[in-house]
C-alpha cells in the first residue's frame, strides 16, 4: 500500500524504504492525523468534492481505524509513514470510497499540521509538569523560611540568606519557561491544512471551518510558508532546552548541597541509587541525569535549527527530522520534570548544617553597612571592614572573636552594638526591599509566586467534531 508510486516503471530500492521509512518515529502521530482526516472529509463535503454519505462514511472509517491503533494494531513494513499507515487502515475498513480522502491535500500540509497538534498537547503536558515541580518548591520554601544558609558568588561563601529564598530563586526561572512554552504553543497554533503540497487546495475547501474544527487560532496565510514552517518546533524546543538548562543548575545545587563536604539536604530512598561494589553509596542519580539530560535538550534544538538553516523554500524531506528532535526533547523533558519534583520533594534539609556554614566574615558587607548607617562612605567603610577580615584571617579567628578595641582602631564609628551587626538574623532582617531576603520580602515573594500562575500552555476551543458540524453548516 502506496500513496505514489505510479510514475515509477520499478519499485524503490530497499535501501531507500529504509532511509525514507519514517513510521518508527511518527506513528504517534496517529489521533492528530485522524482527527485533521476527519476533519478533512468534513472539508471536502463543504467545499462539494464528496456527498454527505461519502463524508460520513469516511469519518466513520476513521473512528475505526482510530479504535484499531488504540486497540494495538501495529504498522507492516511497507508502511512508509503514519500517513500512509492510517490511508491502508482507511481502506480496509472503508474500501474504495477511502481513495477520495486524498483530494486536494498532500502529506506536505497533513504533518505540519499533525505536528502543530502534537506540539500544542506537548507544550500543555510540560506545563503540568513543571506546574507540579513548582508547587513542590513553593510547598518545601514555605516550611524553610527561618532557616538560613550561605548564599554564594563564584561558589565561595557570600552572604546569609533564607532558605526558602534559595529556593525560589529555582521557582521563578520555571515561571519564564512555562511563559515561553505558552508562546511556543501559540506559534504552533496556525493552520496549515489547505496549503496542499505548496501552492494551495485547488478545491474551494474553508480553511476557517478546518481552523474551527480543528481548535487553530489561526489560518497560514501562505501556502508555501505553511509547509516548510518549522518555526514552532525550533521555539517549543528552546522553551525545553532552557527549562532542561535551568533544571540541570537546580540538579546541581542539589548535588553539591548533598555532598558530606556541605551537607545541606540528604536524598531519600525512593530517588537514590547505591553501588554495586560500595556498600554505603547514595547517589543522587536522578539529579545527575537531570543535569546530563540538559545536554541532548540542548543537541536537539541545535539539530532543529541545523536542518532549517539554508534550506529551500517549501516542504524538504529534511523536515522528517523536526519530528524525531521535538519527540526526543518531550520525551527527555517529561522524564526529568517528575524526577526533579520527586527527588526534592522526599529531600531532608538539615538546616543546623547550613546554619554551621554562616561563617562570620559573611557578614562583612553587614558591617560595611553598618558604618555607612553611622554616617562613614561605603568606599570608606569598605576599607576598614577589609583590614577587620585580614586580622581575623591571620588569626584564624572568626570576625566577633577579634576584641572591641580592634574595631574601634579600624574605624572611630564602630560603637558596642557592632556585634549585633555580625549576626546572620540581622544581616537577613535588613534585606526587606522587594526581591531581598528579609522575612517579609520573602513571605510576600512567597504570595506573588502562589498567585503567579502562567496561562495554560494554549486556550484552544473545544473542537466542534465532523457529523456535529456539518449540522451546524446545514442549519445555517
Ligand atoms: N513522513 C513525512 C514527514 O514526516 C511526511 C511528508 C512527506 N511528504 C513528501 N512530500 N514526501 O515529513
Amino acid at each position: 500500500h502506496k500513496l505514489w508510486g505510479g510514475r515509477f516503471a520499478g519499485g524503490p530500492s530497499p535501501l531507500l524504504e529504509a532511509i525514507n521509512r519514517s513510521i518508527g518515529v511518527d506513528f504517534r502521530l496517529w489521533p492528530h492525523d485522524v482527527r485533521l482526516s476527519k476533519a478533512w472529509a468534513v472539508a471536502l463535503w463543504h467545499a462539494g468534492v464528496l456527498s454527505l454519505e461519502e463524508s460520513r462514511e469516511l469519518e466513520r472509517g476513521l473512528d475505526v481505524v482510530a479504535e484499531r491503533i488504540a486497540a494495538g494494531e501495529q504498522p507492516t513494513a511497507s508502511d512508509e509513514d503514519v500517513h500512509t499507515l492510517i490511508d491502508r487502515l482507511l481502506h480496509d475498513a472503508v474500501g474504495s470510497v477511502a481513495s477520495k480522502l486524498h483530494t486536494g491535500r498532500s502529506r506536505n500540509d497533513q504533518v505540519a499540521t499533525a505536528t502543530r497538534l502534537w506540539t500544542i498537547d506537548a507544550c500543555q503536558r510540560i506545563d503540568a509538569a513543571a506546574r507540579e515541580l513548582q508547587q513542590v518548591l513553593l510547598a518545601r520554601a514555605e516550611s524553610l523560611q527561618d532557616a538560613l544558609m550561605p548564599a554564594y558568588t563564584h561558589l565561595q561563601r557570600a552572604q546569609p540568606v533564607s532558605a526558602s529564598h534559595w529556593l525560589l530563586s529555582h521557582f521563578w526561572p520555571l515561571e519564564r519557561d512555562r511563559r515561553r512554552l505558552a508562546a511556543a504553543a501559540h506559534g504552533a497554533s496556525e493552520l496549515p491544512l489547505g496549503a496542499g503540497a505548496i501552492a494551495g487546495s485547488a478545491f474551494p475547501v474553508s480553511r476557517v471551518l478546518l481552523k474551527e474544527s480543528l481548535g487553530f487560532q489561526a489560518v497560514a496565510r501562505n501556502s508555501i510558508d505553511a509547509v516548510g514552517d518549522r518555526d514552532f518546533v525550533a521555539e517549543a524546543l528552546f522553551a525545553i532546552a532552557m527549562m532542561g538548562t535551568h533544571l540541570s543548575r537546580l540538579a546541581e545545587d542539589l548535588i553539591l548541597f548533598g555532598s558530606s563536604e556541605f551537607g545541606f539536604v540528604r536524598f531519600g530512598d525512593g530517588f537514590s541509587t547505591g553501588s554495586s561494589m560500595m556498600p554505603q553509596k547514595r547517589n543522587p542519580d536522578a539529579l545527575e541525569l537531570a543535569r546530563g539530560s540538559a545536554a541532548r535538550l540542548l543537541g536537539d534544538l541545535v539539530s532543529m535549527l541545523g536542518a532549517l538553516k539554508g534550506l529551500p523554500t517549501g516542504y524538504n524531506k529534511d523536515l522528517q527530522d523536526d519530528k524525531r528532535a521535538l519527540f526526543d526533547a518531550v520525551d527527555t523533558i517529561l522524564l526529568v520534570l517528575p524526577a526533579v519534583a520527586g527527588t526534592l520533594d522526599e529531600l531532608t534539609f538539615e538546616t543546623a548544617r547550613m546554619q554551621a556554614a554562616l561563617s562570620s566574615t559573611m557578614m562583612a558587607t553587614d558591617l560595611a553597612d553598618y558604618l555607612v548607617r553611622k554616617g562613614a562612605t561605603f568606599r570608606e567603610s569598605h576599607g576598614a571592614v577589609g583590614a577587620l577580615v585580614r586580622q581575623a584571617e591571620v588569626q584564624g579567628v572568626e570576625l566577633y572573636e577579634l576584641p572591641y578595641d580592634a574595631f574601634r582602631a579600624a574605624h572611630a564609628l564602630f560603637a558596642e552594638d557592632v556585634f549585633d551587626a555580625l549576626s546572620p538574623r540581622s544581616s537577613v532582617a535588613h534585606r526587606e526591599a522587594i526581591g531581598g531576603t528579609g522575612p517579609t520580602a520573602v513571605r510576600e515573594q512567597l504570595e506573588a509566586a502562589l498567585l503567579a500562575d502562567a496561562p495554560p500552555a494554549v486556550s484552544r476551543e473545544t473542537p466542534v467534531h465532523g457529523n456535529e458540524l456539518i449540522a451546524n453548516v446545514v442549519a445555517a
